[in-house]
């Protein structure tokens, strides 16, 4: 790797505003949504530099040697970081999407077969099990159903009945079939929306005594859920985004198939040139090359693990971000005079990002025009922005808290949501007489 220890000779800034000298961001915007695209940090932008000069000094030699190389360095550091019991476990894949699609497409589907998603899947995953279902052999899709507030244990309660009333479901068809079809499950580590963490690993376990496969969507788990075992946890699939919270350029992602399910992955996605070489598994090669892109994200990955280990480390960094969520939501609730999605006092769900109810009239629209209106009058005119969501009869902010972070930016937040869900109100009406264009009840998730 390039030599960038001089950029850290000296002590970082501290948390809070300072910390903003290490990021490029426009000196009026004050970043609440983390969360959505990552942000990359200059020293990690600056150590990324020389790769790009290797890239174009000699194309050939970077994309046939030396990116080659540093890729299979970066992945044992990664596969190490997240617990994998092998690096030959762990490949790079431009972003989440693309990992969870190579996963849910790659299984040979039968008639009979089900995917469970749940009503929080992020929308393109659930998308993605929609458009499976669409096409032939049709397996089916059902969904499990979460509505904050709640609690962990509530949610892994009703987690095993759900997952037990599938596994009926099945028996039924495989009576018909005279086959069993297989069950695979979607389930997020931490949700986009509302961002909060479930208790994943108790699902994954749920999932493996009911014979069901767990696919974990781990997009914002890197750099934001600590201490990271996969080997432990055991999913069958998982995919994490390094380019939201671990602080790597866009887009890195990793995807995780341990060595016993690699059989399901044949080909990635697009297809290798080492498809089929040499007859035996060859998981990793195929990733290694399936089609040109700009493979220095993916050395960025371990460029962000040097930046956050001059930061302090994971622990360190991780316990800020959550005391500012923390800190912040509760403030930012007092302002609004709203409440934190979080039911209980100890918070299960809240990492880095914190969910606070906007204060509309229950009666409130859950029209997609409401989330735009949001979008202008804060991100465009108001130069603050989190993530707006619509969650069980309720419109909701989602905020990151960030090492940059401070409270401070949370009460600015605050007035600022004030002003615009009042302006939203006279616009839009508050939802007893019908005032917006349309849409009603489709509210896209891009978080
Ligand atoms: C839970 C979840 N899954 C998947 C994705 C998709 O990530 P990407 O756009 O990087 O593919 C996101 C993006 O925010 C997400 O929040």
């Amino acid at each position: 790797m390039a030599n960038v220890v001089s950029q850290y000779e000296s002590k970082p800034p501290p948390f809070g505003h300072e910390m903003r000298k290490c990021f490029s961001f426009d000196p009026e915007y004050i970043n609440m949504n983390h969360g959505s695209y990552g942000s990359l940090p200059s020293p990690v932008a600056e150590a990324i530099k020389p790769y790009y000069a290797l890239a174009e000094a000699n194309p050939d030699l970077f994309h046939r040697f030396t990116s080659i190389d540093l890729i299979r360095d970066v992945r044992k550091r990664m596969a190490k970081f997240i617990g994998a019991a092998h690096t030959e476990e762990v490949v790079f894949v431009p972003n989440a999407s693309h990992g969870l699609n190579t996963i849910l497409r790659s299984f040979i589907w039968e008639e009979g077969d089900i995917i469970s998603s749940c009503n929080t899947t992020y929308n393109s995953i659930s998308r993605t099990a929609e458009y499976i279902s669409d096409i032939p052999p049709h397996p089916e899709v059902v969904q499990f159903t979460l509505l904050f507030p709640t609690s962990h244990s509530e949610i892994i309660q009703n987690w095993r009945a759900y997952v037990r009333s599938l596994n009926e479901m099945r028996d039924q068809s495989a009576q018909k079939l005279g086959r069993r079809p297989k069950i695979v499950a979607i389930i997020d580590s931490i949700i986009s929306v509302p961002g909060a963490l479930l208790p994943w690993k108790e699902m994954v376990k749920i999932c493996k005594e009911e014979d069901v496969w767990s696919v974990v969507d781990g997009a914002h788990s890197i750099g934001q859920e600590l201490d990271l075992n996969l080997a432990e946890a055991n999913p069958d699939f998982w995919v994490t985004n390094c380019h939201k919270w671990m602080y790597a350029k866009r887009g890195c992602a990793l995807l995780y198939v341990p060595k016993r399910n690699q059989h399901i992955i044949k080909a990635s996605f697009p297809t290798s040139h080492a498809y089929k070489k040499g007859g035996g598994s060859n998981f990793v090669e195929q990733f290694e090359w399936n089609g040109t892109i700009d493979f220095v994200p993916y050395i960025s990955a371990s460029c962000a693990l040097d930046f956050r280990a001059w930061l302090g480390g994971e622990h360190v960094i991780n316990d800020y971000c959550h005391r500012i969520a923390l800190e912040g939501g509760k403030r930012l609730a007092q302002i609004l005079g709203t409440e934190i999605i979080d039911q209980d006092q100890d918070f299960q769900f809240t990492l880095s990002m914190v969910n606070v109810a906007v204060p509309f009239p229950p009666t409130m629209s859950s029209a997609f025009e409401i989330d735009m209106a949001f979008r202008r009058k804060l991100l465009i005119k108001r130069k603050i922005y989190p993530a707006f969501f619509y969650h069980n009869g309720k419109w909701w902010i989602r905020c990151s808290a960030q090492i940059w972070s401070q409270v401070e930016d949370f009460e600015v937040l605050g007035q600022a949501i004030l002003e615009a869900s009042k302006e939203i109100l006279e616009e839009f009406g508050d939802g007893t007489e019908k005032k917006t264009m349309g849409i009603e009840d489709k509210v896209e998730k891009v978080n």
